[in-house]
């Protein structure tokens, strides 16, 4: 045996044998450096570079995977400098790489519903699996799939051929299905930890944070002035747009986990934050934007708030509406007490807004609904005084143009003089928008912002220790969708503090997200798909739809959610989740936006019975060249080209299936990327092939 070699890395001695790498030297020590390029075993391409090290003498750093150790030598392989190369160098692999990590549609949902994955599911008749990501990811996912404004579809590729897939009615499809099921799914629980939580209120931000509580072995009470669970999902949305069944059902499963309701109980006047903070390990502040704002003219008074309204509906003390409802606003509310007040017997239901269409705040499909029912919108109308006049009550309005944007960047409603007009109505409900309602600031040393309770918006924890916000509470009147992401953030820097961790919440995975695709790229991910124009929802008739708060959305049947499934095109990358690239890239905080070029071509040979190559995503390490001939292949994987052109692929343009006769799923194994990957694994993957 030669004479050992002594080295000193990162400030410790260590002996190797003549021929090791500094990689090799630093291993034997526990210092992990990162590779992507590099295969044990196989010999070094240096092509990444990721793994680079900083030699003492060295004018630059060093690949430590093709480095031989030297005595003598001192290496440093975490400092400042050797950071920002490793960073650069993933973000110049980036800039240069053809593919998604997850679904357009994916990076739309805040809550990041793994969306290719649960439809593909759908499609292939697994509902049990596809309902376990739906409520893995979104808590409440029958409630979210009637009234979430699918913010998800926007960013659909679909959109380039025909319309948008169907997202939100397909997880309603699969939590419906799993909820009438003889065995439906139930989350399964870590062991107790024995720390208990306090979430006050138990509308989706609560009851989403509660549920990832549960989950992960914390007790949860859950407090709320209300006598039952909900939030605005049971007192503002109407049961015609969701039903209370569903809803109860879907808080069902959260109590069955083990969460204490205690209903009807205020913070600030059943019990303060002080003595909960006392009472439990940590605190969540979900109380939503609660207050309504009035109509701003004389006589506002003489408008019945719209939250008022809809909660007494709820309650099942509908107020009276008479002949003629007239409703200001431009919202969702006003959308919904408009159609709540026809199926309480108005004859004319006017909503008044003071803008136009395009900048009305609601779905338009609300608004296309509430018109099919027979509301009349009437536009660029705005409120300047309310009062009594011979037993009706009598508002006076003015008409408004559009000026210059204003601070929401929408056009602002700019009033005409001299435009006037009276409206005589049975009743008034002003739908101007909410408040958060800052009686919980006084009963502690809370910080507010303008909007809501003040948070770190990483972790969303307030400026009281062990005291988290997050909803409606801490934005303002917002989406359900967003009150739930917020929850589920809420509860991983709540598992945190409970744990003494330092409290990071759930910072995302870098994302590489093709810009527009050309012809010829997407013509790659129509391959396959069956060209069908969206599934339409079935509705209640708009006649019958009136005289009645059952809902009006019927919801998918399993031909038409499959069928609907079968238009996915399955958009994200097969490795999404053991890919190196990505982990590294999230590990050092890269902008895959800093080297923004002309990115390669996305190409993909799905000609191979076991796997995907997709060259757009290969870095060039070799080594599926390496495991090739290493299996003896005879025709194996080839560098081919010069300089900046060369790529790795098949000799002579032969097929994948030739190439990597025997070898191709320990290629996918040591591809550190998504270039060679396994058909039929990871999040939208499953569709390919
Ligand atoms: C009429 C209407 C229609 C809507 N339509 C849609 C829609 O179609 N799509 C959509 O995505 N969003 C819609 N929204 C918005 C959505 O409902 C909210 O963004 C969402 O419910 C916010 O969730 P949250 O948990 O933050 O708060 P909330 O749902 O408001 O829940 C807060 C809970 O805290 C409780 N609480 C308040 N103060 C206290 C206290 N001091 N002590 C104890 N408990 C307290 C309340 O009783 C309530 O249960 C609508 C809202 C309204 C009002
Ligand atoms: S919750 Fe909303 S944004 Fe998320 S997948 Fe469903 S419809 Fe899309
Ligand atoms: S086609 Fe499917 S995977 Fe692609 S963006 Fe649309 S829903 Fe997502
Ligand atoms: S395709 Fe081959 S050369 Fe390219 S990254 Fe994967 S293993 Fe390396
Ligand atoms: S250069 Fe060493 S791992 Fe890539």
């Amino acid at each position: 045996m030669s004479a050992s070699l002594h080295l000193t890395i990162d400030g410790r001695p260590v002996d190797v044998q003549p021929g090791e790498t500094i990689l090799q030297a630093a291993r034997k020590l526990g210092i992990s450096i990162p590779t992507l390029c590099h295969v044990e075993g196989f010999a070094p391409s240096a092509s990444c570079f990721l793994c680079a090290v900083q030699i003492e003498g060295m004018p630059n750093l060093s690949p430590s995977c093709a480095m031989p150790a030297a005595d003598g030598m001192i290496v440093l392989t975490n400092s400042d400098e050797v950071r920002a190369v490793r960073k650069t160098a993933l973000e110049l692999l980036i800039s240069d790489h053809a593919g998604d990590c997850v679904g357009p549609c994916q990076t739309g949902c805040p809550a990041r519903l793994d969306i290719p994955g649960f439809i593909s599911l759908i499609g292939k008749g697994d509902q049990r699996q596809a309902a376990q990501i739906v409520t893995d990811d979104l808590v409440l996912p029958a409630s979210l799939g009637r009234v979430c404004p699918r913010l998800c579809e926007q960013n659909c590729r679909q959109c380039n051929v025909e319309e948008s897939l169907s997202i939100r009615n397909l997880h309603r499809f699969a939590a419906d299905n799993q909820r009438l099921a003889i065995d439906p799914y139930r989350p399964r629980k870590e062991p107790a930890t024995g720390k208990r939580a306090a979430i006050v209120g138990a509308g989706p931000a609560g009851l989403a944070a509660a549920y990832f509580l549960l989950r992960r072995g914390h007790g949860v009470v859950l407090f709320d002035a209300h006598p039952q669970a909900g939030g605005m999902l049971r007192y503002g949305i109407p049961a015609f747009r969701l039903p209370r069944h569903v809803l109860d059902a879907e808080i069902k499963m959260i109590r069955d986990l083990g969460a204490e309701f205690r209903l009807g109980q205020k913070l600030g006047r059943d019990c303060t934050l002080d003595q909960l903070r006392r009472d439990f390990d940590a605190v969540f502040l979900a109380v939503g934007a609660q207050g309504s704002r009035g109509l701003g003219c004389s006589g506002e008074e003489l408008a019945m708030p719209a939250l008022e309204f809809l909660e007494k509906i709820t309650d099942g003390q509908p107020p009276a509406v008479g002949s003629d409802a007239i409703i200001v606003g431009g919202g969702n509310t006003a959308m919904d007490a408009s159609r709540c007040a026809l199926r309480l017997g108005a004859k004319s239901v006017r909503v008044l807004y003071r803008r136009t269409r395009r900048e009305m705040p609601c779905l338009m499909e609300e608004v296309e609904a509430a018109e099919e029912e027979g509301v009349t919108v009437e536009f660029l109308v705005a409120p300047i005084k309310l009062e009594r006049k011979n037993g009706k009550l009598n508002l006076t309005c003015q008409r408004m143009e559009l000026g210059p944007p204003d601070k929401s960047g929408r056009a602002s409603p700019v009033p005409i003089r001299g435009s006037e007009f009276e409206v005589s109505a049975t009743c008034v409900i002003a739908a101007i928008g909410q408040a958060v309602d800052f009686t919980v600031q006084e009963a502690a040393d809370l910080a507010f912002s303008k909007w809501g309770i003040e948070v770190n918006t990483n972790t969303l924890a307030t400026n009281l220790t062990g005291v988290f916000a997050g909803g409606d509470a801490v934005t303002g009147p917002d989406l359900a969708v967003r009150a739930v992401a917020a929850g589920k953030l809420a509860a991983a820097s709540m598992d945190q503090y409970l744990h003494g961790q330092k409290v990071i919440g759930s910072p995302e995975a870098v994302n590489v997200l093709m810009s527009k695709l050309s012809e010829e790229e997407l013509a790659v991910f129509l391959r396959g798909i069956e060209e069908a124009p969206r599934a339409p929802m079935p509705h209640l008739p708009a006649e019958q739809r009136r005289t009645t708060f059952e809902e009006v959305e019927l919801g998918f049947t399993p031909e038409t959610a499959a069928r609907e499934s079968r238009r996915c095109l399955g958009c994200g990358c097969g490795k999404a989740i053991p890919c190196g690239l990505r982990s590294y890239a999230t590990q050092y905080g890269v902008d895959p936006t800093r080297f923004v070029g002309e990115r390669r071509h996305f190409v993909r040979d799905s000609s191979h019975p076991d796997i995907i190559f997709e060259p757009g995503k290969c870095i060039l390490c070799g080594a599926c060249v390496e495991v090739a001939r290493q299996a003896g292949e005879e025709l194996g994987m080839s560098f081919l080209g010069r300089g900046f052109e060369v790529a790795v692929a098949s000799p002579f343009g032969r097929p994948m299936a030739e190439a990597l006769k025997t070898s191709a799923k320990r290629a996918a194994e040591v591809c550190p990327t998504g270039a060679i990957m396994l058909k039929g694994t990871g999040c939208g993957g499953c569709r390919k092939g």
